[in-house]
């Protein structure tokens, strides 16, 4: 049997035209500043370092300044974390925070996002703007799951009345992905199923999956096992695996994609699915964020 055509879902396209439209609406502004957006980094972890200088590259490209905070995990506590943010609240030159996760085990990255001020929480994981997503209000959604609607959005699959199976419930992914799937929308009314580390019968579950999304950190464990005929794969999971490269690694998702891409309908590559989205999606919130503060109609 021929395997049928799987699609491949280019995250990548879909970020390019997000930034596009996030560049054009900037330059139309005519500003007497660009908007700035801060990073505060813990430490020296080499994913966060990639992902935090991804993040200015993408920004300077398309006219946002950023502005870059980072700290000794030896020498940094909550308390004076929370006092760095503090003073960015404060800070009028400044229109977006965003700590990259994760932090040490001693810092609390709850209590961080909380100390952000709303109006400037791009990445939306302060409680202010978890409450209004789940209360389905304006405010700042989380990067990956608003990219991921955009996704489907791009490709014109509807959510609406599926089974959305997600392997996650964190608040990066899981729990805000779980609310905007659920929103009386035509881009929500999905049946959501929330998996972690303690569901029992996982490939049960995820074969009964419409869309499944996997952000567990498993490079390449969800195998054909896992997934029924049809499915839409989104894959968030980006594992650094060692290899003789230049570089020294490559990426992998949790999906095992020559496994499952002859079987599923539709699939993320990784990398240039989910990644570029979360990024593309950071700029429109910064972008949100300055309108918020500079009183331009948001
Ligand atoms: N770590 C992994 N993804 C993210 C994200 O979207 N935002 C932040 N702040 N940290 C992350």
């Amino acid at each position: 049997m021929i395997p049928h055509a799987c699609k491949l879902l280019q995250g990548r396209v879909v970020a390019d035209v997000i930034l596009n439209e996030t560049e054009d609406e900037l330059q139309r502004m005519h500003l007497q500043r660009p908007p700035c957006v801060a990073f505060l980094r813990v430490g020296n972890d080499g994913a966060s370092v990639s992902y935090v200088a991804q993040k200015e590259k993408v920004a300077h490209t398309i006219g946002i300044k950023s502005i870059l905070k980072v700290f000794d995990p030896a020498q940094i506590t909550e308390g004076q974390l929370i006092g760095e943010i503090k003073s960015l609240n404060l800070d009028t030159s400044v229109d977006g925070i965003l700590v990259q996760s994760p932090l040490p085990k001693a810092i609390d990255f709850v209590n961080v996002c909380n100390a952000i001020h709303p109006n400037k929480d791009v990445d939306g994981f302060g409680a202010e703007n978890l409450g209004r997503l789940l209360q389905e209000k304006n405010g700042f959604t989380p990067c990956t799951p608003a990219g991921i609607v955009e996704l489907l959005k791009f490709y014109n699959i509807s959510p609406a009345g599926k089974h959305v199976v997600i392997v996650n419930r964190s608040l990066i992914v899981g729990k805000p992905l779980a609310a905007l799937l659920t929103k009386h929308s035509i881009w929500g009314n999905a049946t959501v199923t929330l998996c972690h580390s303690h569901s029992q019968n996982l490939p049960q579950l995820t074969r009964q999956a419409d869309i499944l999304v996997l952000a567990c950190g498993k490079p390449g464990y969800f195998d054909a096992h896992f997934v029924k005929p049809a499915t839409i794969l989104i894959d968030v999971g980006i594992t650094r695996i060692s290899d003789n490269s230049p570089r020294g690694y490559s990426l992998q998702g949790d999906a095992n994609f020559e496994a499952v891409s002859p079987i599923v309908q539709a699939i993320t590559p990784v990398p240039g699915g989910v990644g570029p989205l979360t990024v593309a999606l950071l700029m429109r919130n910064t972008l949100q964020a300055f309108k918020l503060q500079n009183n331009f109609a948001t």
